[in-house]
């Protein structure tokens, strides 16, 4: 994918490889994300799009090729050096949920409880601010089990950020999300991305949402990724690219503020779709 200026890389990719038994996960995979930018990884189930967003945080090492993260080739790093990269960082896991024994509040805090020595007083300022940020304010008090799924997941994302990380990693921010929670969710993570100049990584099926936040698209596929601005990807001949996103333009057809008609008039192929 052509790129007339080559953006400044935070985080970058190059020549990975994994397989775990006979399963090749990545296959000399190379790809960059921008700093300061808004990257949505896409790919079928499988693709490795989880796995990507553990390796950029150290929980899994490749194989062969290097990550790099901050300027740092974390591929060799001990557990120790992990660690502070991972200070770095803030991770909300696909399905990453909150601690059911534990309050918002509680819950928020637990970086910050394992990770500084802020004193309790400290602690409970810096928590509500997140809460205000994440639109939470007052609940805190709270248990997971009393709060709807939108507002479980922001709760996770205040826990995510509750460390100032310079990068964050969101997997599948969106599934289960009704169409208002997944708006708000995405409103979210974009002004976080404007407001806290972050470094901000969102793997999704979601194409509608990406298509809306994505400074950069990173498509996986077959071990690799293939990235770049949206714009060029939509308009890719890749047969790879044109066949996931005819297999899921119908869920964003239906975003009709997004124009969709370049990618419609290349369905000419009715039995290349996977959801038909
Ligand atoms: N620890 C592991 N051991 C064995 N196989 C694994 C492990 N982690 C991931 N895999 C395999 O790696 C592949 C990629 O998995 P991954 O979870 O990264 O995909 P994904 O793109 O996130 O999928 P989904 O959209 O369903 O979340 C899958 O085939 C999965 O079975
Ligand atoms: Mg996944």
């Amino acid at each position: 994918m052509s790129e007339p200026e080559e953006p400044e890389f935070r985080i970058a990719f190059d020549g990975v490889s994994l397989k775990r038994g006979e399963r090749v996960i990545f296959d000399g995979l190379s790809c960059g994300f921008p700093r300061g930018r808004v990257s949505v990884v896409l790919g079928g189930s499988g693709a490795g799009k989880s796995t990507l967003i553990r390796m950029i945080g150290g929980l899994q090492r490749p194989d062969s090729g290097s990550v790099r993260v901050a300027e740092q080739d974390i591929t060799g790093f001990s557990e120790r050096e992990l660690f502070k990269v991972r200070d770095r960082i803030g991770m909300l896991f696909q399905g990453g949920a909150l601690l059911d024994s534990m309050t918002v509040a509680e819950n928020v805090a637990l970086p910050l409880r394992e990770h500084t020595r802020l004193a309790e007083m400290d602690i409970e300022s810096e928590v509500d601010r997140r809460l205000v940020a994440v639109g939470l304010s007052d609940t805190g008090h709270l248990y997971p089990r009393e709060l709807s799924g939108g507002m479980s997941r922001r709760a996770a994302l205040a826990r995510a950020i509750v460390m100032d990380p310079e990068i964050l990693l969101v997997d599948e921010p969106f599934s289960g999300l009704d169409p208002i929670n997944v708006r708000r969710i995405e409103a979210l993570l974009v002004d976080l991305n404007r407001h806290l100049d972050l470094t901000l990584i969102v793997t999704s099926h979601h194409m509608a949402s990406s298509l809306r936040m994505a400074d950069r698209l990173v498509f996986m596929v077959d071990g690799i990724a293939i990235a770049g601005p949206p714009d060029d990807l939509l308009k890719s001949a890749d047969e790879r690219i044109v066949e996931f996103l005819i297999a899921e333009s119908d869920s964003f057809a239906e975003h009709h503020e997004l124009d969709v008609t370049p990618l419609m008039d290349r369905r000419t192929t009715p039995d290349r779709r996977k959801n038909s």
